[in-house]
């Protein structure tokens, strides 16, 4: 398989690159910041039809996208051209290269009122964000055998990455408070886990929409206390708080979630769980210090 990963750069895209390395796939990873990847904005439809010239993919990875949740809410016209339209033009090209397309969408489908959901229940997003990946989501499913996968609170040891585990670690090491929503339930997801199953997934031919997260459904405050305690930090800087109190500009579906059982029956596995990945992050921290 010859793979091109859109969005190489950021942290789910990094965690599959390095596994197809790892695996002795051919892969071409794509950034608008060049660097030793290709030329990608979804932004600009020429950059796309010029990286598939130059990679000529098999299978193609669409990470990339404008993930910043409040940021797509105060400016839903880029968000829309980037999740939405961007995608559309990635599957046109997949199309054409008769290429698999692995497309990752998320949990914020959903409005977050009666979850952890399955493949197959309504969606109903609550935000700009939400909205824009599910039309990206639909595009690239019109595609035969295309693959979404949704995920959410994708977390890993990556000093490039804002994730929520960096976050915490940075606070930490800083002395810096950090006000942790106590009211916001999900599955968090290691990122090298993930890239596993996906990838996994992609080579048995899954197709349609797929869950693919940890099996740990938690708010995020008691996912910030366990890092603490796989991490060895005092949890005094981490203050719970409600989503209403944070002033966010986007509205967040607050009882969200993934199930896996569809994903259980074509791996025969489900993600470990959250204690195991943040023990390894333990390990890592400890390298470092
Ligand atoms: N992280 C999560 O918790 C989470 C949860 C649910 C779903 N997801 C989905 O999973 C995927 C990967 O997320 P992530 O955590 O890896 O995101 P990330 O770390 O924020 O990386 C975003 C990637 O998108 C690229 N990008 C941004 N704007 C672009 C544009 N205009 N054209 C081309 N590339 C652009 C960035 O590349 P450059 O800036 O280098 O160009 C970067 O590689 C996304 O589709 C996201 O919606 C993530």
């Amino acid at each position: 398989m010859r793979a091109l990963i859109i969005g190489a750069s950021g942290q789910v895209g990094g965690a599959l690159a390095a596994l197809c390395v790892r695996r002795k796939i051919e892969v071409y990873g794509t950034s608008r910041k060049g660097q030793g990847f290709l030329y990608l904005d979804l932004a600009n439809p020429g950059s796309i039809t010029a990286a598939f010239e130059k990679a000529r993919p098999e299978a193609v990875f669409l990470c990339s996208a404008m993930t910043h949740v409040d940021n797509c809410e105060r400016d839903p016209v880029m968000a829309a051209r980037i999740n939405a339209e961007g995608s559309a033009l990635v599957a046109g090209e997949c199309r054409k290269a008769g290429a698999k397309l692995v497309y990752f969408s998320t949990e914020y489908v959903f409005d977050g009122k009666a979850g952890p959901y399955g493949e197959d229940d309504p969606v109903g997003p609550v935000s700009v964000y939400g909205r824009t990946k599910l039309e990206g989501e639909r595009a690239a499913l019109e595609l035969k055998d295309a693959l979404s996968v949704r995920t959410t609170v994708v977390y890993g040891y990556n000093p490039a990455s804002k994730n929520f585990i960096m976050q915490l670690i940075n606070n930490q090491r800083s002395g810096a408070k950090m006000r942790v929503p106590s009211d916001q339930f999900s599955n968090p997801t290691y990122a090298p886990e993930l890239a596993a199953a996906v990838l996994d997934l992609a080579e048995k031919g899954a197709a349609g929409i797929y869950n693919v997260v940890g099996p740990d459904w938690l708010s995020r405050y008691e996912f910030a206390l366990k890092a603490c305690a796989a991490f060895g930090f005092g949890p005094g800087f981490i203050e719970p708080r409600l989503t209403a109190e944070l002033g966010q500009a986007a509205a967040r579906p607050l009882k969200a979630g993934l199930k896996t059982e569809k994903l259980a029956a074509k791996l025969g596995r489900v993600l470990p769980p959250a204690e195991e990945s943040l023990r390894r992050i333990a390990a890592t921290i400890k390298q470092y210090e």
